[in-house]
């Protein structure tokens, strides 16, 4: 990114660290959880690195009283943390786990007496099994379930929480997990994935209808209200030729326009749809207003950017080009202007809607020194000050940035790559479930704190 590495951000800026229900907190078993895709799919052969899955993690169900420690000493003035859905409906419908909300009242409790703002994400990918057993998000039955779940998630903690997020990533679960079968459930089919979408598009606008319906009644003084959290893919023309600029746009319909277009009443991108026929979208009439119920704010996760260019031979006329950034342990290549420009990007089309950097973070091969007490991951702070400054270059220039989360406040479970890539500022040491904060953590709680 051309400019300096300044980091200037507003008293009002909100800091946070994110986790997800199934990476961090493991008692896959306590108190009535049932299965959830992601237990199913940790056990099928071949699909999750060295067969890792998340039943112990960093069992934060039992050790969250260190972690808000943690992030209390960190200074941050939220934690983003998603509800286990198969732990308080286990079966996706039908009963609500009471055992399930009183965990996240004891976590709540903590966060309260440390002063930290909940961020509360309904569903990190953790489907309950039960509802995958008929269809999943291919069925549109999911959506109407997911509403009745987010409903009495509102019901049950709307007067503590007042920050909330439909879903996480909605392309990742539809496309990872239905076309690509990388993420649960493993399915490899267009045609599937693409009902896939519209049924998590269409579970986030029933979500946001639900929540206006229990405002009234619920939620805190300071709330913010509900979005969603999206990765929207971040391309730039690998040249300046008239193709590659035209490339690197088309190649935004997948991952971008076909989830933030019908939230933002704009519709499906029907260059894309155009180019999948035999995968149709299952909009029924009033879906599509459904879908753009208005948010009152948008989350952005944002990891990497590609390099994009014409190529006639391709199915969509474009490939990825081979970039000569240096990249994560991910293989992500690391360009902090990326998130600039995607910040903008998003601008323009959502004008004076609050954003916020809901995910941003990078994956080190951290060691611990030799007496176990410290780890100097130099290279993870290099990609956060690189990072937070194109935050603050953002905001420099009037996009209405509201808050950064970053990923992770501890090593968890990374999905398809187990617990060989460690996003966190805090290090988990997976023998004995230690926590050693890393050099990152005490550099995030300096910026924090104004002292950078
Ligand atoms: C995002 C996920 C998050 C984490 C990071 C590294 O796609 O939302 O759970 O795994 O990637």
């Amino acid at each position: 990114m051309n400019g300096s590495q300044e980091l200037r951000f507003p008293d009002s800026f909100l800091w946070g660290v994110a986790t997800a229900a199934y990476q961090v907190e493991g008692a896959v078993g306590a108190h009535g959880r049932a299965p959830s895709i992601w237990d199913t799919f940790c056990r099928r052969p071949g699909a999750v690195v060295h067969g890792h899955n998340g039943d112990v993690a960093c069992d934060q169900y039992h050790r969250y009283p260190q972690d808000v420690e943690l992030m209390r000493r960190l200074g941050v003035g939220a934690y983003r943390f998603s509800l286990a859905w198969p732990r308080i409906v286990p079966a996706g419908s039908g009963a609500v786990n009471e055992a399930g909300f009183d965990y996240y009242h004891r976590l709540l409790d903590a966060l309260q007496q440390a002063g930290i703002a909940p961020a509360v994400t309904l569903y990190h990918w953790d489907l309950p099994q039960a509802l995958q057993d008929a269809g999943g998000w291919a069925n549109r039955d999911t959506a109407c379930r997911f509403a009745d779940y987010a409903e009495r998630c509102f019901r049950a903690l709307g007067d503590r929480v007042g920050f909330w997020f439909t879903l996480n990533e909605p392309y990742c679960s539809s496309i990872l997990g239905y076309l690509e079968g990388v993420h649960a459930p493993g399915i490899r089919d267009r045609a599937v994935a693409y009902r896939a979408v519209h049924h998590l598009n269409l579970g986030h606008g029933l979500a946001v209808q639900a929540y206006r319906g229990q405002a009234s009644a619920t939620g805190t003084a300071a709330a913010r209200g509900i979005g969603a959290v999206l990765n929207l893919l971040a391309a730039r023309p690998a040249t300046a030729r008239p193709e590659d600029i035209e490339a690197a746009d088309r190649a935004l319909d997948l991952q971008s326009r076909m989830f933030l277009d019908p939230i933002l009443d704009r519709g499906y991108p029907r260059r894309h749809l155009a180019a999948y026929p035999q995968a149709p979208l299952p909009i029924e009439p009033g879906d599509l207003e459904i879908i753009a119920a208005p948010v009152d704010f948008l989350g952005l996760n944002y990891y990497w950017e590609e390099a994009v260019e014409a190529d006639p031979e391709a199915p969509e006329g474009y490939r990825l080009a081979a970039q000569w950034q240096p990249a994560s342990e991910m293989g992500w290549p690391v360009v902090p202007g990326g998130l600039l420009r995607q910040l903008r990007w998003v601008r323009q089309r959502t004008g004076g809607l609050p954003l916020y950097v809901t995910e941003n973070g990078c994956a080190v091969a951290d060691r611990l020194t030799a007496d176990g007490t410290r780890c100097a991951d130099r290279r993870r702070i290099d990609f956060l000050r690189g990072h937070l400054a194109a935050c603050s270059r953002a905001l420099s220039e009037g996009i209405p940035l509201a808050g950064y989360f970053l990923w992770s406040l501890i090593d968890n479970f990374e999905w398809s790559f187990g617990y060989t890539r460690r996003f966190g500022i805090v290090y988990c040491d997976y023998t004995d479930l230690r926590r050693i904060p890393k050099d990152s953590y005490y550099f995030y709680r300096d910026v924090i704190a104004n002292y950078v």
